[in-house]
């Protein structure tokens, strides 16, 4: 099966910082970076240089973001087929800080992004229609997400959805979706317990709550700690691995990406979960966000360490 992404492309604008900004504080950065970003792109990437065969659904402006990020995606070996290049609209942009610890915080400008809708019959973007691994996330209109899963043979592949960011209003898309994947504060969001406790323990009981289907899963990832996945009457864990953290920014989403490239090869879950963890252990080692994607080789090395 191929791996069918619907998402964001974004722009990231990174300035490094020591620590991240207080509200009313002013500080100096160290260095300006430009990286291809968006959830959705990032996903594809990972995906792609996992291995499996990828096609992509979104939108960029008609401007230089947009014409740079377009070939980026196609240098990944990515079908943009479904990449619209809306006229007269921006291409997304993230502003993103990141500190010393590696850790980020993202402000979106969503552009084009939540300019998509796929094309009615016979349009140049028609709604994909063939079982594959499909995989969207939040930073796209709910609407082409119910679509995209509801397409005719979405149900006969595997519908990955990765919520984020937090949308309380797309809850009633869990409902179509067969693997949810979240972190632990989309999940507190989710689960309407933002004080909760974020053990693993905790997670667990929470991530039952999202459940409605007995062939559903919920992944929770756990930075540091790994993840834990909650099927019914199942559980799966899986450690977190040792690594040097420099930039978590698309560590998320190189999980998401890597588990349904290997989703898409027939993998069994719990394999699959231990390779994604692996991957996004090497995302978080460095810079940027789609530029930190491995490769299927590099996650194989790291996972025989
Ligand atoms: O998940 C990280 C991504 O979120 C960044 O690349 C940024 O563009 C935002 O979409
Ligand atoms: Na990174």
């Amino acid at each position: 099966m191929s791996v069918i992404v619907l998402g964001s492309v974004n722009m990231d604008v990174v300035l490094s910082v020591n620590t991240l900004p207080q509200a009313g504080e002013t500080i100096a950065a160290s260095a300006q970076n430009l990286y291809p970003g968006g959830k959705g792109a990032n996903q594809a990437i990972a995906s792609a240089r996992c291995g499996a065969p990828t096609a992509f659904f979104g939108a960029v402006g008609d401007d230089d973001y947009g014409a740079v990020l377009a070939k980026n995606l196609q240098d990944n070996g990515i079908d943009t087929a479904g990449l619209k290049v809306l006229a007269g609209r921006r291409t997304g942009q993230a502003s993103i800080y990141v500190s010393a610890a590696g850790e980020n915080s993202i402000v979106i400008l969503a552009g084009a992004n939540h300019d998509f809708v796929f094309d009615e019959d016979g349009g140049p973007v028609p709604v994909p229609s063939a079982p594959a691994v499909r995989l969207a996330q939040f930073e796209m209109p709910l609407a082409a997400i119910k679509a995209f899963f509801d397409a005719p043979g979405a149900a006969s592949g595997t519908r990955i959805l990765n919520p984020a960011p937090a949308l309380p209003d797309g809850r009633f898309l869990f409902d179509l979706s067969d693997i949810l994947i979240v972190n632990q504060t989309e999940l507190a969001t989710y689960a309407g317990r933002p004080d909760a406790a974020s053990s693993p323990e905790a997670s667990i009981a929470l991530a039952r709550g999202l459940l409605s289907r007995d062939d559903q899963w919920v992944v929770v990832t756990l930075g540091a700690d790994g993840l834990v996945a909650v099927g019914a009457g199942q559980e799966i864990f899986v450690a977190g691995l040792d690594t040097e953290v420099v930039d978590t920014t698309g560590a998320g989403d190189c999980f998401c990406g890597a588990l349904a490239a290997r989703l898409s090869a027939s993998e069994p879950l719990r394999d699959a979960l231990a390779f994604a963890n692996a991957a996004a252990a090497l995302a978080v080692s460095r810079r940027g966000a789609g530029p930190s994607m491995p490769t299927f080789e590099e996650v194989v090395a790291r996972q025989a360490r």
